[in-house]
């Protein structure tokens, strides 16, 4: 479904340090399961899932999806597949302050206002949220629960593809456990790649990808 060529990015390209955040990045990525990207901090974790889903763009090379560049696609194009294909979960999970759990969750869907909170809930309590934190806003939510929500959003619009930047951060490990299970379970028909620090929460993954300095040291099939 994915497959990188030769993708390279390179930050600060007009200045005398320029960063290579991903050096000739040669890899390809099955249509379902859990994909783990394992790496030290700066090793170009976070610009790789940027790549691949059309929110940066390469400096050299190409990236793929579903055999078509996702380089130079037209903005319809690429606001179609950000909308329509992906969910994300950022490394720093933006919710909007004001709102409810829930409506957090609800925010980016297309469906009716009622469907979409009644999925939204489901969802919210599959990932772990207790019926009494659905309805309160995200500063009154511990940094897990937010992460939480922020995963519940994630899957409002059943994405073909999630993308979740360290889902598991602000979680301790039997929460981290369960969040992962969750997500092991929603990748038997979908791709689910999770970024992460942390080699124990992706031990159940399909494939497991290792990023050094821009690089992909090793990839592990079916660890
Ligand atoms: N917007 C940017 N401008 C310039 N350099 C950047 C930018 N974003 C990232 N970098 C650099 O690119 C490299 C890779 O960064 P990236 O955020 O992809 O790493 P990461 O593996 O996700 O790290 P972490 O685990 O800390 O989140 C780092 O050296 C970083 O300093
Ligand atoms: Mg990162």
């Amino acid at each position: 479904m994915f497959e990188f060529k030769d993708a390279t990015m390179i930050y600060d390209m007009d200045k005398d340090d320029m960063v290579y955040a991903m050096k000739k990045i040669n890899l390809k990525l099955p249509d379902t399961g859990l994909v783990g990207i394992i790496g030290p901090s700066g090793s170009g974790k976070s610009t790789l899932m940027y790549t691949m889903s059309t929110l940066k763009k390469l400096t050299e090379g190409d990236i793929l999806y579903n055999g078509v560049s996702i380089v130079d696609i037209n903005d319809n194009k690429r606001q179609h597949l950000r909308r329509d294909e992906f969910g994300f979960v950022f490394q720093r999970h933006y919710l909007v302050p004001y709102m409810t759990a829930v409506d957090n969750a609800v925010l980016a869907t297309n469906a009716s206002v009622s469907e979409s909170k009644k999925k939204a809930k489901k969802l919210l309590l599959e990932i772990g949220l207790k019926e009494k934190e659905l309805n309160k806003r995200p500063a009154k939510l511990s940094g897990g629960q937010r992460q939480r929500v922020a995963i519940a959003r994630a899957m409002m619009n059943d994405p073909k593809v999630l993308f979740a930047d360290e889902p598991t951060a602000s979680l301790d490990h039997e929460n981290a456990f369960l969040v992962m299970k969750r997500l092991k379970e929603y990748s038997k028909d979908r791709l689910v790649i999770v970024i992460t620090h942390d080699i124990s929460i992706i031990k159940d993954a399909n494939m497991i990808v290792e990023i050094w300095d821009g690089e992909v040291s090793n990839v592990k099939e079916n660890a």
